[in-house]
């Protein structure tokens, strides 16, 4: 399938007007078959390209928030496991949750090889499958930007409550107050209501992410400007961290 039928096809499943926090839906819809998935991952649907931004994304994490080979790590919104198939390579345990069954059932395939990576599907917004103080470092990329405020915050507390004390955080979205952050801004407001559709990317300032993070009790709290034109916030979990 050429990528212009792969875009058509996307374009064909992505329900229009659709309610934004209607998440289950929205993203089975995303993740009907392969190309599909990928393309709404990753903007492509190639595999070499796809664990190529995965070590990208690698990167990133390694010099924000660290990666150790001892790590047992959560990635929130994992979708295809585009990230958790290499870092499931450098960590002691990968678990990659996400509120589509139908994008894990393509990370389930592309896994299959990998013993320390487990996949969750999140009944709702929260990570209320895990248990508080089990993780090491939990991150979430690409994944803000189709959220709504207050369920970016719910998986920032959420964050917090699975942590360990002295446990890592990362969360990202793109700038509005950048060039590409303003585009986007401009184009989606340029659609028409009645073909808006649930997953349309949405910014965040650095100062929302802050808070959040400041909020939920982190500690150490960084906005890093990242080359990739995105802003990520960090944070650690106090030694002294309750998580009631
Ligand atoms: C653009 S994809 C990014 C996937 C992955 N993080 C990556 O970087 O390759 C967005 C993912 O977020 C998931 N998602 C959307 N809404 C969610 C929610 N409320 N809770 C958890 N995951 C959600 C989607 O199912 C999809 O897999």
């Amino acid at each position: 399938m050429s990528l212009e039928e792969a875009h058509a096809r996307w374009r064909e499943s992505t329900p229009a007007h659709g309610d934004r926090s209607a998440y289950k839906d929205v993203w089975d819809r995303q993740a009907r078959d392969s190309e599909v998935a990928w393309l709404a991952v990753a903007g492509h649907t190639d595999e070499a390209t796809l664990d190529l931004t995965a070590v990208g994304t690698i990167d990133i994490l390694r010099s924000t928030v660290g990666i150790r080979p001892d790590d047992v790590i959560l990635e929130i919104g994992c979708g295809i496991g585009r990230v958790g198939k290499p870092l499931s390579a450098q960590c002691l345990h990968w678990f990659g949750a996400d509120i589509s069954g139908a994008m894990l059932g393509h990370a389930r395939a592309r896994l299959k090889a990998r013993p320390n990576a487990t996949l969750v599907e999140l009944s709702t917004v929260g990570l209320q499958e895990f248990p508080r103080d089990a993780f090491d470092l939990v991150y979430c990329t690409i994944v803000f930007m189709h959220l709504l405020e207050w369920d970016r915050y719910r998986y920032v507390e959420e964050a917090f409550r699975v942590l360990r004390p002295g446990g890592r955080c990362y969360f990202d979205n793109y700038p509005l107050d950048s060039e590409h952050g303003w585009k986007v801004f401009q184009e989606s407001a340029g659609y028409p209501l009645d073909r808006r559709p649930a997953h349309m990317s949405m910014s965040s300032t650095r100062e929302e992410l802050r808070i959040y993070l400041a909020k939920a009790g982190f500690a150490d709290v960084v906005v890093h400007d990242l080359q990739n034109g995105m802003i990520a916030a960090t944070g650690r979990k106090p030694e002294s961290g309750s998580s009631a």
